[in-house]
């Protein structure tokens, strides 16, 4: 964070959204009129969930990186009932609440939850379940679309090295689309996405010990067309320095502290960067308005 800060264009990674209260301020927004992706992808999957089970295949151990509260995962475990389940999350409190919720719902599958930045390669639990004869890693919710295109190229790169020859990849991946419709999406009429954004501060407050006054900086989100992502920034609404510890930051007027991408690809654009990465499209799945896709990537 101290070095992201210190950039020309002050940074934060998208990643740092998600402490407890990030997690719940992220749920809301899944429940919001103009959050369209969660409706979007839940309502493709529950149409097509014969379908992906019988891409995915029987006895499979399933990984999903980002399982936060694991709506969409109770799906597809219902549908697929793999032999094992490892939800890898960086927010403990998300997945240790979805981990509990769906080992009630499921009391025979083996679930191995691990706490975890899915950038990182990952160490993968010792199961008992040896019996899967594939692993298939689930990645929902167009979080895809947080990392630029050179991090994603990277991130399926090492998926596909873990999922091995006979692996595959389910991927939620948001379309573009009007850019209307972007743009309500992250600047919602309540307000629930700003206190999300905001929160990062009030974390950074928390947990760093920062004196970041929250009523200084503005929410600010936008579809930047060029780059065919929606950015999402912290304004500050005066000249003023922040403390983070011994640390200080500088701001002018109108500064901002750039905090998310959310990428939009169009499916071609999502294909070929599979492709890149070692994956190809055997399936893809997508609405009659083509708002979001689900693909399904097999070794390429
Ligand atoms: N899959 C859910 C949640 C998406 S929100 C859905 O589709 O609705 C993004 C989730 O990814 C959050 O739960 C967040 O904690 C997690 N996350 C974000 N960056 C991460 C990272 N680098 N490593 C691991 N988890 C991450
Ligand atoms: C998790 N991720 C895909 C969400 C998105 O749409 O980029 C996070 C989010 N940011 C603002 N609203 C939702």
């Amino acid at each position: 964070m101290i070095a992201g800060l210190s950039q020309p264009q002050k940074t934060l990674s998208p990643k740092y959204f998600y402490d407890a209260q990030g997690s719940r301020l992220f749920e809301a927004i899944c429940r919001l009129r103009e959050y369209y992706p969660t409706r979007c992808e839940l309502a493709l999957t529950r149409r097509h969930l014969g379908d992906i089970a019988r891409f995915a295949g029987r006895r499979i151990e399933l990984i999903e990186y980002g399982s936060g509260a694991g709506v969409k995962s109770r799906l597809l475990l219902g549908a697929l009932r793999p032999a094992a389940y490892v939800p890898v999350d960086i927010s403990e409190a998300a997945l240790q609440g979805a981990a509990r919720r769906l080992a009630r719902e499921f009391p025979g599958l083996e679930i191995h939850g691990v706490v975890g930045d899915f950038m990182q390669p990952l160490t993968l639990p010792v199961y008992r379940a040896r019996s899967a004869r594939r692993r298939v890693v689930y990645f929902p919710g167009s979080t895809i679309g947080n990392l630029t295109p050179v991090e994603a190229h990277a991130f399926l790169r090492m998926t596909r090295g873990q999922v091995g020859a006979r692996g595959a990849m389910l991927v939620g991946v948001d379309l573009k689309k009007d850019a209307n419709v972007l743009h309500a999406a992250y600047n919602d009429a309540k307000g629930v996405t700003a206190a999300f954004n905001l929160n990062l501060l009030a974390r950074i407050n928390r947990e760093l010990g920062g004196d970041f006054d929250l009523r200084r900086f503005s929410h600010y989100a936008f579809y930047n067309a060029a780059q065919g992502r929606i950015e999402m920034h912290l304004v500050s609404l005066a000249r003023q320095t922040v403390a983070i510890g011994p640390h200080r930051f500088g701001f002018d007027t109108g500064e901002s502290i750039h905090t998310e991408n959310s990428c939009k690809y169009s499916a071609e654009e999502f294909r070929a960067l599979a492709l890149a990465a070692g994956f190809r499209a055997e399936r893809v799945w997508q609405d009659g308005r083509k708002y979001f896709a689900l693909f399904g990537l097999v070794a390429g």
